[in-house]
């Protein structure tokens, strides 16, 4: 890997590879290593720079992998540290590059920790979490995915959790909690992994006073301050290497706050999830592309462009609805979809973040065009969030279809872990590829043409509606968010298009990248 680009994280495409779905190697319907590393041609043809891997862990998965017992070892249903190091070489050899993902604020109620902190309370292990002796709960917190935060263990003892229970917080404010997990970023590091996916980056710290959430006072457990020593120590710790990133996953509404990430000591980047909630609405759009490229540009950091991710519904589902934002708190579950909308825009989506200035991220599936499965019976259903916030996440999580006409598609020869849609016949891998209309050999394209690597983004006026810019001199995006067709600028030639078109007049919901003159 020597060598090869420097600061890449600031324009690479990274591919979310959710493993559990992603291919399974041995039949048992759960996507494995050996998946990934049997179709790691599928990310080579698609061309991305990297490869995010969510958990791969050791784990109860009480929260699909979210919950760790142990950080420097492969979870048997997913294979082994060899198979990991075999995959993260063969990666590389690709032209890959593999980024991990580490969960800091919390560990699984089932890691040896929390088990000998449960044991005994004279175990120094009590002190690594927030244990706090009180006949009532200790406060009124709402967990991340709803629901109380902390569980009782006997009559006047609690341990806090902001997800399940089975995933007890980690006290920061503990120095072995800090070596521990700077002893485990070097683990990754020495074994080849060039990036890091911090999960829930913003919520390590919590005020010890254990405050009531108070509108106007400092939040008790979001962005406390001394989270950001904690990535100052990584940050020096991942510079010791070549090239290695730190990615945050930082759900920040305040773009300052956010911004204080990525100060030039801190996190090399951060997804973009105002970009993601955004509504498909011309005037939301540029004005949340505004702030994100000026917020960034302030701070030197580049922005990051993401639709989707194993968390949130999938775009084609979200744009095909009358409301195409996306938060957890606003359930649109089972509301009217237009599913050939969504894909459409969907399509001129992938143009959109493609060439934008940035880093851009592709969330498995996302390629295929895959929507969203709302018809999971009731009973397969796994997401711990379904139970305390009646959404579940596994609509997004469905494993691919590769190939063949019925589920499960060639991704396992055994049963999935959550059903497939019969319709994706058309939505595999194999149907798609050769199909110039399709949207896997629209991403195919995009990745690779787009090469704007240092050339400047400037805005082109093209009336109301339209979302239109440059990069550098002779490449131009335009997408068509008026309501009406409009005529393309002057160009030599359309790179490509979301979208049929004739003549000069581009079609409402559609984008093209255009050679200029
Ligand atoms: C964010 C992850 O993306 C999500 O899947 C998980 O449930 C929570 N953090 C808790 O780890």
């Amino acid at each position: 890997m020597s060598g090869m680009t420097n600061q890449w994280w600031r324009d690479a495409v990274i591919y979310q590879v959710y493993p559990r779905s992603f291919a399974d190697g041995d039949g048992d319907g759960v996507g494995d290593i050996a998946g990934v590393r049997a179709r790691l041609g599928h990310l080579r043809d698609l061309g991305v720079d990297a490869i995010w891997m969510s958990p791969w862990y050791p784990s109860p998965m009480a929260d699909a992998g979210y919950d760790v017992s142990d950080f420097r070892d492969i979870d048997p249903v997913f294979g082994t540290l060899s198979e990991a190091e075999a995959l993260i070489a063969e990666a590389h050899e690709a032209g890959i590059r593999i980024i991990i993902d580490i969960v800091p604020n919390h560990i699984s109620s089932e890691h040896p920790w929390f088990k000998a902190a449960l044991a005994s309370e004279t175990a120094p292990e009590r002190e690594y979490f927030w244990f706090r002796k009180s006949q009532n709960m200790p406060t009124k917190w709402i967990g991340e995915f709803g629901g109380t935060a902390w569980t009782r263990v006997d009559e006047d003892t609690w341990y806090l959790h902001l997800f399940t229970p089975e995933q007890p917080d980690l006290n920061w404010d503990h120095p072995v909690v800090r070596e521990e997990f700077e002893s485990i970023l070097r683990f990754w590091f020495d074994r080849g992994a060039d990036g890091i996916r911090i999960d829930s980056a913003a919520l390590l710290f919590k005020d010890p006073a254990l405050p009531e959430v108070t509108d106007g006072e400092p939040h008790p457990f979001h962005d406390l301050d001394a989270v950001h020593d904690v990535y100052r120590s990584w940050r020096r710790i991942a510079d010791e290497y070549a090239d290695r990133a730190l990615i945050g996953e930082v759900w920040m509404p305040d773009v300052e706050r956010f911004t204080n990430y990525l100060r030039p000591d801190e996190l090399h980047a951060a997804f973009n999830f105002d970009f993601l909630g955004c509504a498909w609405d011309p005037y939301l759009m540029r004005s949340c592309i505004d702030r994100t490229l000026d917020a960034h540009a302030r701070i030197g950091a580049p922005p990051t462009w993401v639709l989707s991710n194993h968390d949130v519904t999938r775009h084609v589902t979200r744009y095909g609805r009358t409301d195409t934002t996306f938060s957890f708190e606003n359930n649109l579950d089972g509301t009217p979809v237009d599913l050939e909308l969504g894909t459409r825009r969907a399509r001129a989506a992938a143009l959109l973040t493609l060439s934008l200035p940035g880093s851009a991220y592709v969330y498995q599936g996302e390629e295929l065009g895959l929507w969203e499965n709302e018809s999971i019976p009731e009973d397969q259903i796994q997401d711990p969030m379904y139970a305390r916030r009646g959404h579940t996440r596994d609509g997004c999580r469905v494993p691919l279809p590769w190939s063949g006409d019925e589920p499960p598609f060639d991704f396992t020869t055994g049963a999935p872990w959550l059903p497939q849609p019969a319709e994706w016949k058309d939505r595999t891998v194999e149907a798609q590829t050769g199909d110039p209309s399709s949207m896997l050999e629209l991403y195919r394209s995009a990745i690779r043409l787009r090469a704007f690597k240092d050339q400047r983004f400037a805005w082109l006026d093209r009336g109301e509606g339209v979302l239109a810019w440059t990069r550098g001199a002779d490449f131009a995006c335009v997408l068509n968010l008026s309501g009406a067709p409009v005529p393309l600028p002057e160009h030599e030639s359309v790179l490509l298009a979301s979208g049929p078109f004739d003549g000069d007049l581009l079609p409402q919901d559609t984008a093209a990248w255009l050679r200029l003159k």
